[in-house]
C-alpha cells in the first residue's frame, strides 16, 4: 500500500536522515509492518554513514539479523498503542528509537533509528558489544572503530532524536497521503476520457479536447471564418491546419502569416501584393498571399497585432471578397477562407478601442478555444509518450520511457508554456538520458523536478548547533504548514503531531502569526471584536509539547 521504494527519493526524508546521521551518528531503517526493511536491501551496498550498521549489513547473515530484529519489534508494537519509544537494539547494549508509520490509524510500518548507546554505558558493556560484533565475523579493527564512533546519548538529546525520528514517520504518512490523493484524481480524470485520442496530428483524449474535436467535425464542410484562441503553445497552429486539411479546400494552399512579424507596410504588401513602382524597391508586380491562397485557406496568426489600417483592409476582404494591392487602382476578387488565431483577449481589445468591433464579429463567427494543458492534465501521459516515441524514431534509437516518479513530476507541474514546453522538455530528456531506456526524474529541468518542493522543507543545515538546526527546521515546517492549511492551527497541530497550544506557543516564539495581527486589525477596523483565534491561548496546557532541553 505504501510505496516504500520511493521513500528514499523524498527530499525531507533524506534531509532528516542526514541530520540524524551527522548529529547522532545513527542509521535509519525503514520497514513495513512485517519488518521487511526497504531502504537497505540485502546484497546491495548501503549508503548509511553509520559504520556499525554498514559493517553488519555487509557481514554474512547481517541483513537477516537486522530484519529479524525489525520484525520482532514491529510484532511487539503492533499490539501496543505507543507510537514512539526507545527500545533495545539488535546488538547487546545498543539502543534504538522506534516510531510507527500509521495510515488511517492502521500500523503499516516503522522507522527505526539505530544504533546509539545509552548514556550510562560502562566500558564492560562496550567490550561486550565489541565482542558480539566480532562474533559476526567482522574484522576487529573495523569493529573497534565502529563502536568507538557511536554516540552515547543522554535524556535531553534522546528527545531531539525522538522528535526527528517521528518527523520521518510523519513524512512517510504525508507522502503516502499525497500519492493517494493524486491517484484518486488521475482515476477520476481517466473516467472522463473519450474514445478519440487524436485529430490529425493533434493528440489528446481529454474531455476538453473531445469537445474541440467535435466542434472541428461540425465546421469541416463550412466555409466560415474561424478564430482560434488559446494560450501560447496550446496547438492553435495545429488546429488551423487540421481545419484546412479536413475542408473541401484541402487540395489547395494553406498559407500561414504571422501578423506580428511584419510592420504595417510590409504586411500590407505581403498580404495584398503590390504593383510595380508602388514604392521604392517595387521593381515589378508582386502577388500577395491572398491571391496566392486563392481557393485555399489563409491563416492569420497573432491577429491581435494587426494595425488599425490593416484591420480595415482585412475587413474589406471578408465583406466583399476583394483585395487592393499596394499602389493598385482596381481591386481584385479572391476566394479565400480566413482562419485567425490569437492569445490576446480580443474582446477586451475591442472594449479598449484597439481592435475594430466590426472586424471582431466578422472573424469570430466560430470560435475554437484550445484548453490550456493544465486544464487537461489527463492528456499529459499520452503527449509524453507521443513525443518520446517520435523523438526515438527520429533519432533511430530504441524506445525509451519516463520512470514513474519522473512522470509524476511531469504530471504535477503547471506547464505555463503548454504543449510546446512539454515537447521541448521531452526532447531535452531524450538527449540527456543517453543510453538509458528509463528516463529518471533527476534529469528533469529543475523547475519541473523541484515543482511543489517548496511545500517540503528545503536546505536544512547540517552544521552548527543542533538546537538551531532543529529550530530552523521546525520554523520552516510551521511556516509552510500555516500557509498550506490556511492558518488552520488545529489541523496543522494534528499534522505535526503536537498539541494545538504547543503549536501556538511555537508560532508566537517564531513570530509567524503576522496574519493574525493583520486580521485582528482589519476586524477591529470593521467593528468586529472577535478575531478568529481569540481563545488560542486558553486551550490545552501544552503538556504533550516536547520542550527543548540542552
Ligand atoms: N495536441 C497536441 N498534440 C501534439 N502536439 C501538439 C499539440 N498541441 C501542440 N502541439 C505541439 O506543440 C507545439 C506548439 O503548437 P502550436 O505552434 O500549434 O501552438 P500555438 O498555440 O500556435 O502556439 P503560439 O501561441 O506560441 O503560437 C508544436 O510543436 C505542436 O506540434
Ligand atoms: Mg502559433
Amino acid at each position: 500500500m505504501i510505496n516504500w521504494e520511493e521513500l528514499k527519493h523524498i527530499h525531507v526524508i533524506r534531509k532528516l536522515d542526514e541530520i540524524l546521521s551527522s548529529w547522532f551518528n545513527t542509521a535509519i531503517l525503514i520497514s513495513d509492518g512485517h519488518g521487511t526493511i526497504y531502504n537497505h536491501k540485502k546484497g546491495q551496498k548501503s549508503d548509511t554513514k553509520n559504520l556499525l550498521c554498514q559493517l553488519v549489513l555487509q557481514s554474512p547473515g547481517g541483513h537477516e539479523i537486522l530484519e529479524n530484529y525489525t520484525t520482532q519489534v514491529c510484532g511487539k508494537f503492533a499490539t501496543n498503542d505507543k507510537s514512539i519509544d526507545i527500545v533495545d537494539g539488535p546488538l547487546p547494549n545498543t539502543k534504538a528509537i522506534f516510531a510507527k508509520v500509521k495510515i488511517d490509524n492502521e500500523f503499516l510500518g516503522a522507522v527505526v533509528a539505530w544504533p546509539f548507546l545509552p548514556a550510562e554505558l560502562t566500558s564492560a558493556d562496550k567490550t561486550a558489544l565489541k565482542k558480539a560484533v566480532v562474533a559476526l565475523g567482522i574484522n576487529a579493527n573495523d569493529v573497534e572503530k565502529a563502536v568507538e564512533g557511536l554516540k552515547a546519548i543522554g535524556d535531553g538529546n534522546v528527545r531531539y532524536m525522538q522528535e526527528l525520528v517521528q518527523l520521518v514517520s510523519q513524512e512517510i504518512e504525508t507522502f503516502h497521503q499525497e500519492i493517494t490523493t493524486r491517484e484518486d484524481r488521475i482515476n477520476a480524470l481517466n473516467k472522463e476520457l473519450g474514445t478519440r485520442y487524436r485529430y490529425d496530428s493533434m493528440i489528446g483524449k481529454s474531455k476538453p479536447m473531445q469537445d474541440v474535436y467535435s466542434l472541428l467535425d461540425k465546421i469541416k464542410t463550412s466555409d466560415s471564418t474561424v478564430m482560434i484562441s488559446g494560450e501560447n503553445g496550446t496547438g492553435k497552429e495545429l488546429i488551423a491546419k487540421a481545419i484546412h486539411f479536413n475542408s473541401p479546400r484541402k487540395d489547395k494552399a494553406v498559407l500561414i502569416v504571422n501578423c506580428s512579424a511584419f510592420n504595417e507596410n510590409l504586411l500590407d504588401s505581403e498580404l495584398f501584393g503590390h504593383v510595380k513602382g508602388a514604392f521604392t524597391g517595387a521593381v515589378k508586380d508582386k502577388k500577395g498571399l491572398f491571391e496566392a491562397a486563392d481557393k485555399g485557406t489563409i491563416f492569420l496568426d497573432e491577429i491581435g497585432d494587426m494595425s488599425p489600417t490593416m484591420q480595415v483592409k482585412l475587413l474589406r476582404v471578408l465583406q466583399e471578397g476583394t483585395i487592393l494591392p499596394v499602389g493598385a487602382t482596381e481591386s481584385r476578387k479572391v476566394d479565400v477562407r480566413v482562419l485567425t488565431a490569437t492569445n490576446k483577449d480580443l474582446k477586451q481589445m475591442v472594449e479598449d478601442g484597439t481592435f475594430r468591433e466590426d472586424l471582431y464579429y466578422r472573424i469570430n463567427v466560430i470560435n475554437v478555444h484550445v484548453p490550456a494543458l493544465r486544464d487537461r492534465k489527463e492528456d499529459i501521459p499520452l503527449l509524453v509518450e507521443h513525443f518520446i516515441t517520435k523523438g526515438c524514431q527520429e533519432k533511430g534509437i530504441p524506445q525509451k520511457r519516463l520512470a514513474k516518479r519522473a512522470m509524476e513530476k511531469v504530471f504535477d507541474y503547471g506547464w505555463p508554456g503548454n504543449v510546446r514546453e512539454l515537447q521541448n522538455e521531452m526532447e531535452r530528456l531524450l538527449v540527456l538520458s543517453s543510453e538509458d531506456p528509463m528516463i529518471a526524474a533527476d534529469l528533469l529541468s529543475p523547475r519541473i523536478r523541484d515543482f511543489g518542493e517548496h511545500t517540503k522543507v528545503q536546505g536544512v543545515r547540517v552544521a552548527g548547533k543542533l538546537k538551531d538546526a532543529l529550530e530552523e527546521l521546525e520554523k520552516t515546517m510551521i511556516k509552510e504548514g500555516l500557509k498550506r492549511t490556511n492558518w488552520n492551527k488545529s489541523r496543522l497541530a494534528k499534522e505535526l503531531g503536537i498539541s494545538r497550544a504547543g503549536l501556538i506557543m511555537k508560532v508566537e516564539k517564531y513570530g509567524l502569526d503576522k496574519r493574525r495581527i493583520a486580521m485582528a486589525a482589519a476586524a477591529a477596523a470593521a467593528g468586529d471584536k472577535t478575531p478568529a483565534d481569540e481563545n488560542d491561548f486558553y486551550e490545552d496546557d501544552g503538556g504533550d509539547d516536547l520542550e527543548k532541553v540542552g
